[in-house]
């Protein structure tokens, strides 16, 4: 899996990969909306606390937001996508920032209740916006 590495303002590492396949999946690129959400944790006294707290990132595309709670003390991190691409770029970028002790991926279709987690986590984030 080829893929720009990039260091976010909070120190996560991330692997990008390419969006052109055959099915165009635009979660293989970091988007400015988790960046932002990732710092919006990372500093703002606005954000709830989520050291020792359960989360759930639903799109989670490279896993960015969910990788930075994890490196903020949150577990366990469920950073979720239906696309099996996205979860071993995702498993890729958690072994980058060495957080597989609380963050692992899960396939969770939003669309189909069949797929989701029977654990209710204290936290559920999703972002997305305009790509970087
Ligand atoms: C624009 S990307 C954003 C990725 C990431 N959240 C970010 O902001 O960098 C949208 C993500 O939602 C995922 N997605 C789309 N439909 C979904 C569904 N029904 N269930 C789960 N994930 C879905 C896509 O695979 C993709 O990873």
């Amino acid at each position: 899996m080829a893929g720009t590495e990039i260091r976010t303002d909070e120190g996560v590492v991330i692997f990008e990969g390419s969006p052109h396949k055959a099915k165009v999946l635009y979660g293989n690129l970091l988007w400015t909306g988790a960046l932002a959400l990732s710092k919006f944790f990372a500093t703002s006294s606005a954000a709830p606390p989520v050291k020792g707290r359960s989360c759930l990132e639903l799109g989670a595309g490279t896993g960015v937001v969910g990788l930075t709670l994890g490196s903020m003390g949150a577990e366990p991190v469920f950073i979720t996508d239906n696309e099996p691409e996205l979860l071993l770029l995702m498993k890729k970028n958690i072994e980058a920032n060495n957080l597989s002790d609380r963050v692992q991926t899960f396939c969770l279709d939003w669309a189909d209740g069949k797929s989701f987690m029977q654990q209710l986590p204290d936290l559920v984030v999703a972002a997305a916006t305009q790509q970087r």
